[in-house]
């Protein structure tokens, strides 16, 4: 039945952030809008469109003009996402309206803040030390009846977040590929410019965040260098998913506009962090055939649709959910492991004790690729042992309300009964210490923090913690 309710886990992740956007859509724009059954309501709805930057990139950008490509061209010449595309024949397009002749002249690793409109992320401080860094506290819980969307501004720096577990992560991953290859890791035809893309983005940041650990080659960008493992990596013969799982530590599915439906399928992903299930049984899924586990999903799956389709590249969100489990479980399937239980304790719940409990939180973005209109869904699973919340103002009587109050079938899926119990105990007992105290005055109206999804005073125990 665990398995089950986890069985949807990225998805449900995912359908999350729509539905988040869909309530809000839902309000506002999408009475009017019909579908007629026949024709997909999205077929000529493109993002923005970025080639007003071209006359940035493109020295010889005349050539090509800086206009707009109207909708009906988009969908006639569309480049082709289930199929290989040729990029050497011209006047193709991508959604976000640029032709194969325009990739081929921006050329290989673009500045992606004017492609994209996102800015590149400030180095790392000089004291900052990979061997003592952690990542940021994730307290994403969130309480009250005026609940913005869970939804938080993607922040530039913060688009991969590397710790002093690096090595260790990036050697487990290369175990799971081992043993799991396409349950973790595909690859579908058409999705090689978005995998591209991806590649270039994700090194351009690690080379501007981390330029202590990470270098491209000065003259031509085709070697990568990578300090911490010490290895270099041939970008002209190394499949770009493959070496962004070499050497990046976290997770990333892609969804690519369909130029038949206007709808978005998962394309290319990998994604070692899922328990319960795997990335492989959602190969080629649409996005809205995912929607049926959400209560109200069927309702707001068409202003999800409409939503996607209009995000642009410029618009990243980023998002935080979170569970509490008695194990560090990384990578775990049903279908491999007959016996699997999410409780590591499912035959002594009495044995389970506030030391056994691990704070997980998902920490996820999600933005569009610039060139190829890509979706990208990223995500990084980050563990915290329970008891550090004792001394972090506000969090355990937050924490405390939402377990004892929130949706049952919402805490039921973020914790399992035994470990609900001997959170709750244990929180109980630190909210009544933290107004002993005066940490927090007594009777505080209990609600999301102001600093939510972290707490007051984070970045002071968060540096301490690292020696800074
Ligand atoms: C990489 O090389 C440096 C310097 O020689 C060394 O200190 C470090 O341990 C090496 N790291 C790995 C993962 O081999
Ligand atoms: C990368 O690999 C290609 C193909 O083997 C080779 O031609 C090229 O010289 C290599 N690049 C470098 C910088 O080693
Ligand atoms: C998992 O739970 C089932 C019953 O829910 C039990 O029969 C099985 O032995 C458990 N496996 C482990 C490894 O604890």
């Amino acid at each position: 039945m665990l398995t089950l309710r986890l069985a949807c886990g990225l998805f449900l992740v995912a359908v999350v952030i729509l539905a988040t956007l869909g309530r809000y859509f839902t309000s506002r724009a999408a009475k009017k809008h019909t579908v007629s059954g026949k024709t997909p309501p999205h077929i000529l709805q493109f993002p923005p469109s970025r080639r007003h930057v071209l006359a940035s990139l493109i020295k010889s950008r005349k050539s090509f003009g800086d206009f707009e490509i109207p909708p009906e061209t988009l969908k006639s010449k569309a480049l082709p996402t289930i199929s290989k595309a040729d990029l050497d024949r011209d006047d193709q397009f991508t959604p976000t309206g640029f032709s194969t002749q325009e990739i081929r002249a921006i050329g290989r690793f673009p500045d992606y803040s004017i492609l994209a409109g996102v800015r590149h992320p400030e180095p790392v401080s000089p004291t900052w030390d990979i061997s003592k860094a952690i990542f940021r506290p994730y307290r994403p819980f969130r309480w009250g009846y005026h609940q913005h969307m869970a939804l938080m501004k993607f922040e530039p720096d913060w688009w991969v977040e590397l710790e002093q577990n690096y090595l260790k992560t990036m050697a487990a991953r290369l175990n799971l590929l081992k043993e799991h290859s396409s349950r973790i890791f595909f690859q579908g035809p058409g999705a090689d410019l978005a995998a591209r893309e991806l590649m270039e983005m994700l090194l351009q940041f690690l080379c501007k965040r981390y330029p202590q650990h990470f270098a491209l080659s000065a003259a031509d960008d085709a070697l990568f260098h990578n300090r911490l493992l010490n290895t270099t990596t041939n970008l002209t013969t190394t499949p770009p998913l493959r070496v962004l799982f070499e050497n990046v530590p976290e997770d990333y599915a892609i969804m690519l506009r369909h130029e038949a439906d206007g709808f978005y399928y998962l394309r290319a992903a990998m994604v070692c962090s899922s328990v319960g299930w795997h990335i492989g049984q959602h190969r080629d899924r649409p996005l809205r055939a995912i929607h049926t586990e959400v209560p109200d999903a069927g309702r707001m799956a068409m202003s999800m649709d409409r939503w996607f389709s209009k995000m642009g590249t410029d618009a990243p969100v980023s998002r935080c959910s979170w569970s509490m489990e008695d194990w560090e479980a990384m990578f775990t399937t049903p279908e491999i492991e007959e016996d699997w239980n999410r409780s590591a304790f499912a035959r002594d719940p009495e044995k389970l004790t506030v030391a056994d409990l691990r704070l997980r939180c998902d920490a996820q973005t999600l933005r569009r690729l610039p060139l190829s209109g890509a979706v990208v869904f990223n995500f990084k699973a980050i563990f915290t042992p329970l008891e550090e919340v004792r001394d972090e103002p506000y969090i355990p009587a937050l924490l405390l309300k939402v377990l004892q109050e929130g949706k049952e079938n919402l805490i039921t899926y973020k914790c399992v009964d035994n470990v609900k119990r001997v959170a709750m105990d244990a929180l109980e007992k630190w909210a009544a210490e933290q107004v002993e105290q005066g940490i927090v005055p007594e009777g505080w109206e209990i609600g999301t923090l102001d600093e939510s999804p972290f707490f007051r005073g984070w970045e002071e125990k968060w540096k301490r913690q690292q020696g800074l």
